[in-house]
């Protein structure tokens, strides 16, 4: 990894106190006993925004320095911050745009919002809204898109700087197929992009992603371009959407007749392989799928925009196939996804799972919101789970967060079924805190930057 990763907490050394879910390896592959620790009263100990003890309360609650506040929440449930490994920042003003599929959707809403981030007072006023969002989601790791204009990216970066998040983002790389006012040319796009990475990549915890958008919008000499720019910094990340919508398919074999699969595309410009993150991938066939596998690339499936757009059921059993698996995670995949919630979105998939007659439970939910989707990041060595050694990325879940939900949830006999509550009814209203890098980001009923207001004891 890159220099420049160690995270720079503003405070001191904090404690949680909660009920604690969290995964030590994949549900997919191993029964969930094994993998997922479920903690009912747990403590979670920070240092300098590292988590330095974590278990019960009873066996380690001596272990709390006496001048460390302890932040206590009863009937909570504490887990690793989500991670929402596909979302545009800079599609949140059009989210539920009515009425179109994925092609005249772009040219219709799309294309014309992401003209205004030429504009850096709109994309600063724009990425302030969207790191709310996220944080009141409990959101605390994203991959996003930029719009093409450098502006919006350093407007992404400052504003994640500020807020100390762990995030990875690109400008996007458009060469044909768009409005005139979008559009790059294969030189400016590579340059661009190699100034943005050498800023942003490895500085505070910000990555950056080599953005081509999708292969329609970018000529063979961009894409290829794109593929030389990963050769040149082969720890940067990929990003882009594959295989999402039918018209979309049907296009790109025209374009590029002479290559076997949309994958085939990136594969033959050498966009594929690991810290490559593919948005959709919703009509992959079983040979492509076999080609992610091999090189070790990530789906970001996104079943809220799926669903808007009318796009088709991405088949999550068949890409976590243990004899080939994939490295799988959740997007919202705004503004096409259709809420900022990871819950929702884990209830969008299980939905999704349950059109394609296997419905998945909330332990593979919530691992793909977390850990699998940090390890779809390539990020799972320092962010996705609650463990002694990683970054204090935290949210705080409240269970009675209304009426109905507080009905319902004591109704549950298991944390399984609470947490699938949680995913099918849940949202922002859900979410009691996050933390950042062991910094209390936002809080309900403080609101956001609340890092400074530190009650003790019973919240
Ligand atoms: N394919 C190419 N661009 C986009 C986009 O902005 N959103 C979605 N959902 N799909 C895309
Ligand atoms: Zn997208």
């Amino acid at each position: 990894m890159e220099a420049g990763h160690v995270v720079s907490s503003r405070g001191g050394s904090i404690a949680l106190r909660g009920h604690a879910v969290t995964f030590t390896g994949d549900p997919f592959y191993a029964p969930s006993n094994e993998v997922f620790l479920d903690i009912p009263d747990a403590l979670v100990l920070i240092e300098d925004g590292i988590i330095t003890r974590f278990g019960p309360w009873n066996e380690l609650h001596h272990l709390v320095p006496d001048h460390v506040d302890v932040e206590h929440y009863p009937g909570h449930v504490l887990s690793a911050g989500f991670v929402d490994t596909h979302v545009h920042y800079v599609q949140t003003g059009i989210i539920a745009a009515f009425g179109s599929q994925l092609i005249d959707w772009l040219n219709d809403y799309t294309f014309v919002e992401e003209q205004r981030f030429n504009d850096a007072a709109y994309s600063a006023e724009m990425a302030r809204l969207f790191f709310d969002e996220l944080l009141r989601n409990g959101t605390t790791t994203a991959l996003s898109f930029c719009a093409v204009y450098p502006e919006s990216v350093d407007a992404f970066f400052d504003e994640s700087m500020r807020r100390n998040t762990r995030m990875i983002a690109g400008k996007v790389l458009m060469d044909r197929n768009a409005p005139e006012a979008l559009l790059d040319t294969v030189q400016i796009g590579y340059d661009q992009s190699l100034e943005l990475l050498e800023r942003w990549h490895g500085t505070g915890r910000n990555h950056y992603a080599i953005t081509p958008r999708f292969a329609p919008t970018s000529t063979p000499g961009q894409l290829e371009a794109a593929g030389a720019l990963w050769k040149l910094h082969p720890d940067a990340w990929v990003h882009t959407h594959v295989s999402e919508s039918l018209a979309e398919l049907a296009w790109v074999k025209s374009l590029f007749p002479e290559r076997s699969s949309y994958l085939d595309v990136y594969d033959h410009y050498g966009l594929l392989g690991r810290r490559a993150v593919l948005a959709h991938g919703v009509h992959l066939s079983g040979p492509e799928r076999h080609i992610c596998h091999q090189r070790e690339c990530s789906i970001a499936h996104c079943p809220s925009s799926n669903n808007f757009l009318g796009s088709g059921l991405f088949h999550v059993q068949q890409a976590k196939d243990p004899s080939e698996p994939i490295h799988v995670g959740l997007g919202t995949d705004i503004g096409a996804g259709t809420s900022f919630s990871m819950l929702t979105t884990m209830g969008e998939a299980y939905k999704v799972a349950a059109l394609n007659s296997s419905p998945m439970n909330s332990i593979k939910s919530l691992f793909l919101a977390t850990l699998g989707g940090a390890r779809a990041l390539d990020l799972d060595d320092r962010i996705g789970s609650i463990a002694v050694g990683k970054e204090a990325d935290i949210v705080v879940l409240d269970p009675n967060a209304t009426p109905l939900l507080r009905h319902r949830s004591a109704r549950c006999v298991s944390i399984e079924e609470q947490l699938f509550v949680l995913s099918v009814m849940g949202d922002d209203r859900v979410v009691r805190a996050t933390y950042v890098a062991g910094e209390r980001a936002y809080d309900r009923t403080l609101g956001m930057g609340s890092r400074e207001v530190r009650p003790t004891g019973a919240l």
